[in-house]
């Protein structure tokens, strides 16, 4: 019996061990111990310092119980001298931890200050984050422009988040850069954040949010601030014109036949922004007026597709064969989607043909700013 106990603390021991290795992984997209960022290392400095102190209580507390155990365990069977309170001990005890309270309080006073407190809006940018089952959608409101899934920051910039959400409780979470906020229904958060590298960043839904809760990321671009003005641009500028007759013209006429009423896809014309707010606001009145058979529901808006990286809100690399799949069946790739539920091409009868499907992906991969037009989205 002995000997069992013995091994079952050894193991989970062991496994402990393992775990906290693996969490403090700064390698690893998501771990919050490599900062990109002056909140997130903010954010790292007082968790480390908490964590220091925690350890040195650790250690006195642990050490003591230890040293006393032994040195004062049952010798014979006479009883020990019989004590009751011990004033000097008692005040030590409250004064203690009272002193490590305040040690860990002002830092972490002096930081809520310095994350809450937003900065000026008219010297930050200004995004705006919508959390669906289950994807980000993304929204620049002065710069006119809508995306999803796939968050384009400028570095050393002040960005306000305005956080929100369409249907259920979601949360925004950009580990390397900055912690949570919840994305609530009917009430707008705001996130204060700041990129100081370029890169591609990993972000992730942190709220519990239906089935497919642990396939609801997000990808984020940091770029250099000509880099970003660079992409502004081609966020505006059309896709070259298809050959007439090409896999990706027919592909382009069955997507507006089929796909077009859930997904935009020409945001870069002028004045599309608040037509595409306006949309998806009408998309989501039509869905919830019908659950059941609404063929209709706000969609990820898919203007220059063929630039993302990822697929089905950051789960699958953006290639052809997994975009055929994708299509072919989202729920083999994440199950539950809206799209797979209310999408008419998935009722029975109603089913594209292979061929169909390719030139459906093809199109969407063919949608890319052209090199040959300049901008032609101009204020
Ligand atoms: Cu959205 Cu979890």
């Amino acid at each position: 019996m002995y000997k069992r106990i013995k091994s079952i603390i050894w193991v989970g021991v062991m496994f402990s061990l393992l775990l906290f290795a693996m969490a403090c992984n700064s390698d690893s997209p998501q771990s919050t111990f490599d900062p990109h960022g002056p909140i997130a290392e903010l954010q790292k400095n007082l968790f480390m310092f908490t964590f220091w102190i925690a350890v040195v209580v650790f250690i006195i507390v642990e050490g003591g119980i230890i040293y006393l155990t032994f040195k004062y365990r049952k010798k014979d069977d006479n009883l020990p001298v019989q004590t009751h309170g011990n004033l000097k001990l008692e005040i030590t005890w409250t004064i203690i931890p009272a002193i490590i309270v305040v040690i860990i309080a002002i830092p972490t006073v002096i930081a809520i200050w310095e994350t809450q407190v937003m900065p000026e809006e008219e010297d930050s940018l200004v995004i705006e984050a919508v959390g669906h089952q289950w994807w980000f959608e993304f929204k620049y409101p002065t710069e006119e422009i809508v995306t999803a899934n796939e968050l384009h920051l400028p570095e050393d910039k002040d960005i306000i988040v305005k956080i929100g959400s369409q249907d259920v409780l979601h949360s925004f979470w950009i580990p390397k850069i900055a912690g949570k906020v919840d994305m609530v229904p009917n009430h707008q958060n705001q996130l204060y954040i700041k990129a100081d590298e370029p890169g591609l960043y990993y972000g992730q839904c942190a709220e519990f949010c239906g089935i497919v809760h642990a396939m609801m990321r997000f990808r984020v671009i940091v770029h250099t601030q000509e880099d970003y003005q660079n992409w502004l641009d081609e966020m505006r500028t059309p896709p070259a014109k298809l050959t007439s007759g090409s896999d990706e013209d027919e592909g382009r006429k069955l997507f507006v036949g089929n796909c077009s009423m859930c997904h935009t896809y020409d945001s870069y014309k002028k004045g599309a922004y608040t037509k595409e707010v306006t949309s998806q606001y009408n998309r989501w009145e039509e869905w919830k007026n019908d659950k059941e058979n609404s063929a209709i529901v706000s969609a990820p808006n898919l203007t220059h597709f063929g630039n993302r990286i990822t697929l089905a809100a950051g789960i699958k690399e953006n290639n052809l064969e997994n975009l055929i799949k994708w299509i072919e069946n989202p729920d083999e790739i994440k199950i539950g989607t809206r799209m797979k539920n209310h999408a008419s091409i998935y009722r029975d009868g109603n089913e594209l043909s292979n061929e169909q499907i390719n030139q459906i992906a093809k199109y969407l991969l063919s949608l890319k700013p052209s090199q040959e037009s300049s901008a032609t989205y101009n204020k």
